[in-house]
């Protein structure tokens, strides 16, 4: 490595397309002779279709085809390729019969000439239903709470119940102990571009210009619902306007766009409403848990326990991780975690950023805030009191674990010093002011992945990967790696994503890109030059002819014989010698060796201040500050926006997000922007990121740990022990209201 462009704050390079509009997202892939889809979702919450009156519909202006389940073609729906997808169960077939199983499934698809057409005549479509109550609240009395079945994603530790020692005795005989249970509303992901697939084929081959965060999992999702071979099904998808997980599964939606299409002979576009992004494209799960902690008077922890349940749908076991945080965050030899799902009459939840993380930290980190107030202990002292020297829980040494200084620097930069540690003791004016902290962890995955390299004969570089970015700048974070390991400027390199015709990733989630996809383009950068090298060694006119392998190395992108940098040949030339482009793949994956030694876990320290005006409850986060040991930053300037990205989203959970279901018929309520709230930047206050030097020389040849999602973890918990620092007044339950302060 010869520049250093790994580190810098490049800005964005797909920047200028986003903001001059050229960016195109999969809605604006418009096509010739395009049909408008419309999904028609079903007013009742649980029962059974009893008639679809279609005949008038069909008659008015515009329209080409209304789909039900009368005359909707039958779908193989063929297993999907295991491993893939977070739930265990069978997924949800589409016009395929007339059951109900949650209000809003899609029940009828209006196609017509025009969107204007199709949303009308959906609207006229009348619909009857055989209607029973769904039972769609999880704390409710129906429910029951069953084991789920297998580990979610890959890689994630396993979601069995967890327990070493004895937890309940160590809690129960514990001199100070809290006991407490924690809940957190159902929240929608809500990113701006909404899901949207526009659906062409052509025979039996299909092309999807469709929001994915998983690419070849929409082909072979498709493929499989289709019963058709895998490589007759393109997807396309270069630009993705925020995501936070709602685009890792192939929903419902792309089955009806690809099925409208075949139905009507013609290419058919389909964008979801915003309120049908409350129906089948997955939510976080409404959690239930509970904590209790046993500890010595001095502050050592002696128990632990962990519960918690969340909700799934009847027809898929959804699964996160909820409690896995807890198994290792804290050195404590009698610990128990135990994992509950919930069955509703719903859609199946999906991954929403820092999934079961944010959820059961937040539970963790405000029971630990409860403890150190029993205690009388600071609570950044309680949890030095309890830093592990290995995961206790897999009985391994972390790969590197940063979570004390990164305490040091965010308390240093929040300054926690100026803190007075008695709860309602801090006043701005009529304000009470509140200071709170928490801790945050999220795993260092990595998945396989692979790349292309292309050199070309102009002296530039194209990489390629079937890679996303929803927004951390994966454009931007890939062109850094091949630059650096090129040794060319970025400028002359170009990425490319977003296609299953390239090399396959995994999902764009998990936090794992940058450690996945970085690994993979670096070693297709090693396996170019050593094809590069060989055509030089090849080519009389080289300066480095007849040279042995070893005898030729690169220095700043010109191949020369080692020692002897005067006489280079660089990447283009030995391109335009060979007469064509030179071009090599690459793949990484982790060593499974090394991957069995260490823990892997970026971790992170959040602090927030509020103002809580005690006479009518308004909470106002004042500021946050976050400090992160994430492995390498490769780009500070990104890194920090996602972070804070996610400190607005942790705000969100804390105060505002909660989709709220109609118990008579399981309707979200506010399925809307207006009603269901997220931070704006009014509400935004003063974010700091910062980043703790950690060099990880074992989570992959990068040295990149997850960063996208720790971001969101910590955040909400900070702000809710800051609100009890304000006003004495613990809110266990999320979002924390107005009422609840009063
Ligand atoms: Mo993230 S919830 O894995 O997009």
């Amino acid at each position: 490595m010869n520049t250093s462009v790994i580190g810098r704050s490049l800005r964005r390079v797909d920047g200028p397309r986003k903001v001059t509009g050229s960016a195109r997202y999969a809605a604006d892939f418009n096509q010739p002779d395009q049909a408008y889809a419309v999904i028609v979702g079903a007013t009742a919450g649980l029962g059974r279709v009893t008639g679809i009156d279609i005949s008038p519909v069909e008659e008015m202006p515009g329209v080409v085809a209304v789909l039900t389940h009368h005359n909707a073609e039958r779908l193989p729906y063929l297993p999907h390729k295991a491993g893939i997808d977070p739930a265990v169960g069978e997924r949800l077939h589409v016009l395929q019969d007339d059951t109900v199983r949650f209000y809003g499934q899609p029940v009828a698809v209006v196609v017509a000439d025009t969107l204007d057409d199709a949303e009308r005549a959906a609207a006229a479509l009348r619909i009857s239903y055989e209607a029973k109550p769904p039972i769609v609240d999880p704390t409710g009395p129906d429910t029951q709470r069953i084991v789920p079945e297998a580990a979610a994603r890959p890689g994630a530790r396993t979601l069995a119940d967890r327990s070493r020692g004895d937890a309940d005795a160590a809690v129960a005989n514990a001199p100070v102990k809290v006991d407490a249970r924690y809940g957190m509303a159902r929240e929608n992901h809500n990113p701006m571009e909404p899901h949207a697939t526009i659906a062409a084929w052509d025979g039996d081959r299909l092309t999807l210009w469709s929001k994915s965060q998983y690419l070849v999992n929409e082909q072979a999702e498709i493929a499989a619902i289709f019963g058709l071979p895998t490589e007759n099904v393109r997807v396309i998808c270069p630009f993705i306007g925020g995501a936070f997980g709602t685009s890792l599964r192939t929903w419902p939606h792309v089955t009806l766009a690809a099925l409208a299409a075949r139905h009507v002979g013609r290419p058919v576009k389909l964008v979801l409403t915003r309120k049908q992004m409350f129906f089948t494209t997955g939510h976080r799960p409404h959690t239930l848990q509970r904590i209790a902690i046993g500890a010595t008077m001095d502050g050592q922890l002696t128990g632990l326990v962990h519960q918690g349940a969340g909700e799934t749908s009847r027809y898929e076991q959804f699964m996160e991780a909820l409690t896995s945080v807890t198994d290792f965050m804290y050195s404590c030899s009698n610990l128990r975690t135990e994992y509950r799902l919930i069955p509703l009459d719903t859609g199946t939840p999906n991954h929403m950023r820092g999934p079961g993380e944010a959820s059961g930290v937040f539970a963790l980190e405000c029971a630990m805030d409860e403890l150190s107030y029993e205690l009388g202990i600071d609570p950044i002292e309680l949890r030095r009191r309890n830093e592990p020297e290995l995961d206790e829980a897999e009985n391994r040494p972390f790969s590197s674990r940063s979570l004390m200084p990164c305490y040091d620097l965010a308390a240093e930069r929040f300054g926690w010093s100026r803190r007075s540690p008695e709860p309602r003791s801090m006043r701005d004016g009529r304000l009470l002011i509140g200071m709170g902290a928490a801790s945050a962890s999220y795993p260092a995955f990595h998945a396989p992945a692979s790349a292309r390299v292309r050199l070309l004969a102009d002296g530039t570089v194209e990489v390629e990967a079937a890679a996303s970015d929803m927004g951390p700048g994966t454009y931007t974070s890939m062109t850094q790696v091949a630059a650096e390991f090129l040794g060319v400027p970025p400028e002359r390199v170009r990425f490319r994503l977003g296609q299953t015709d390239y090399p396959p990733t995994p999902s764009h989630g998990g936090s794992w890109t940058m450690a996945s996809v970085g690994s993979a383009i670096r070693a297709a950068c090693i396996a170019v030059q050593e094809e590069a090298a060989r055509l030089a060694i090849a080519d009389q006119h080289s300066p480095v002819f007849g040279a042995s392998a070893g005898d030729v190395e690169w220095n700043e992108g010109r191949l020369h014989r080692r020692g002897d940098a005067s006489r280079g040949q660089p990447y283009g030339d030995i391109a335009a010698s060979a007469g064509r482009p030179i071009e090599a793949e690459g793949s990484a994956q982790r060593d499974p060796e090394v991957a069995s030694r260490y823990s892997m876990h970026s971790f992170g320290a959040v602090f927030a201040e509020v103002a809580v005006d005690p006479d009518v409850g308004t909470i106002r986060v004042r500021r946050i500050v976050g400090a992160y040991g994430i492995g390498r930053v490769v780009n500070p300037l990104l890194a920090r926006s996602q972070c804070t990205g996610g400190m607005i989203g942790g705000m969100g959970m804390a105060l505002m997000e909660r989709t709220a279901l109609d118990p008579r018929d399981g309707r979200p309520v506010n399925a809307h922007m207006a009603d269901y709230l997220m931070p704006v930047n009014l509400d935004i206050p003063e974010m700091e990121a910062h980043f703790v030097e950690e060099d990880d020389p074992h989570v992959n040849p990068l040295g990149v740990k997850g960063l996208g999602e720790i971001a969101l973890v910590g955040t909400a918990p900070a702000i809710a022990n800051a609100i009890f620092h304000a006003t004495g007044k613990r809110v266990r339950n999320l979002p924390i209201r107005i009422e609840d302060v009063l």
